[in-house]
């Protein structure tokens, strides 16, 4: 069996340690991070569609899994079918789902998802969407249409911060075509969660639910990022949610895109929001999410690569889930998210113990590790409950000598005290 990983960050990491702890032996990455050394790195960007089709072609690749939305809005998954090869993952007409808010929203009304009340607009209709805001309740949610990666949300507080935000997007093009089309949707307030679910056609098979903490500073402040922890399962949502979501989203939203005539393969993602009326849904992802992928996958005890084929082929398939909890917490370089240096050397990381470490932005120069993005690793452990998964990976993550690096000291902190409570 011989594998392919399209990406480069802690997800593709993620999906990098799964296959190898399954006992796979062959496993490249395109193109990969140096601090993947389970993995043969392929030097070939993750939107050159043809090139890594060719590539996989060559070498005799029996499955690839893709990562990024750009590799799939690129067409990967297309160039791959298109040479006979296996991607697991959407084809672009059915990754749109994540590649145009406005087509999700179009879906989800139209199939009755729960979501939020919105307006649609494009950039010739600037008066219109400006007017549309004077009727509508603040805070209120601006979205870009299009890939803008993970920047494209604005939450505006004030009618004034929502119409700059409008002539932003859509007259001075700030995310270029991918804002030339807006959403405007109703802020919806309540906890939020991570469900995804592998998917082949009408098939789909719920992982464990994920929270992930976007803020870049204990007690979500700081600005977004592109998440510094996360945590599965997650104590706030139930059983009951959870089987409310599988039956109100997931469900109905697989269905549609079969009724569409875009059947959908791969792993949809739901950013959901538990609201007042139910699980109501904030985004829809065509991929692995990214840090939930480092938290879920190794709660997962069934055969990666045969589950996939499995899936792909149509058959049913048999999803084992350890009864463990797992805690992450992303080890950022210091002024991340916004200015950082890179380069700083990274010490004693093989002195951590029984816990995971995915690199999310290192290389590897002159045989020493170093820091070489934002988010840099991200070190994930899994216990018994997220106590004592959260005690373990705060213990290990302390032995890591690096002056520029910092982390949120509070990841899964609510999910123990509730647990404390609901106990
Ligand atoms: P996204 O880039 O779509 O993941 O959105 C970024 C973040 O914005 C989400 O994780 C939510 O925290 C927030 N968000 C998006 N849509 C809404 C909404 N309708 N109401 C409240 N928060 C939202
Ligand atoms: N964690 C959110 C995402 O993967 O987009």
């Amino acid at each position: 069996m011989k594998i392919l990983v399209v990406g480069r960050g802690g997800r593709e990491h993620a999906v990098v340690k799964k296959f190898k702890r399954d006992g796979i032996e062959a496993i490249f990455c395109a193109p990969g991070n140096p601090g993947m050394h389970e993995a043969t790195l392929v030097d070939i960007e993750e939107t050159q569609a043809d090139q890594l089709a060719a590539w996989a072609k060559e070498n005799d690749i029996d499955l690839t899994v893709v990562g990024p939305e750009m590799a799939l809005m690129a067409g990967v998954v297309d160039a791959f079918e298109g040479h006979g090869l296996k991607a697991f993952g959407p084809k672009k007409a059915a990754a749109y789902i994540e590649g145009s808010k406005a087509f999700a929203k179009r879906l989800m009304k139209k199939y009755s998802i729960p979501t939020a009340a919105y307006g649609e607009f494009d950039h010739t209709q600037v008066e219109d969407a400006l007017a549309f805001l004077e009727t509508q309740v603040m805070p209120i949610v601006i979205k870009a249409d299009g890939l803008a990666a993970g920047k494209g949300v604005v939450i505006c507080q004030t009618l004034e911060e929502a119409k700059q935000t409008i002539n932003e997007m859509l007259v001075d093009a700030s995310f270029g075509e991918a804002s030339a089309r807006v959403v405007i949707e109703e802020f919806l307030d309540g906890e939020e969660f991570s469900l995804m679910s592998f998917v082949a056609g009408d098939k789909f098979y719920p992982m464990p639910i994920a929270r992930d903490y976007k803020r870049a500073y204990d007690h979500d402040e700081g600005l977004n990022t592109g998440g510094m922890g996360a945590h599965s399962p997650h104590p706030l949502i139930t059983d009951e949610d959870y089987q409310q979501a599988l039956e109100t989203v997931i469900k109905p939203t697989v269905d549609a895109m079969m009724s569409e005539g875009l059947p959908f393969t791969g792993v949809l993602y739901a950013g959901l929001i538990k609201t007042a009326d139910g699980p109501k849904v904030i985004e829809f992802n065509a991929r692995f999410g990214d840090p939930e992928t480092e938290v879920v996958l190794p709660l997962l005890e069934t055969d990666l690569s045969t589950a996939l084929l499995e899936l792909m082929a149509g058959k049913d398939v048999e999803m084992k889930w350890r009864s463990e909890q797992t805690v992450g917490v992303v080890l950022a370089a210091k002024g991340y998210p916004a200015e950082y240096v890179k380069g700083v050397p990274i010490k004693a990381l093989d002195t951590l113990e029984d816990v995971d470490i995915y690199h999310m932005g290192t290389d590897v120069v002159n045989g020493e590790c170093v820091t070489n993005g934002g988010r840099v690793l991200f070190v994930v452990a899994k216990g018994a409950d997220l106590a004592a998964a959260r005690a373990k990976v705060y213990h290990e993550i302390k032995k890591i000598d690096c002056d520029d690096l910092f982390y949120r000291g509070d990841i899964a902190q609510l999910a123990e005290s509730s647990e404390a409570s609901l106990n």
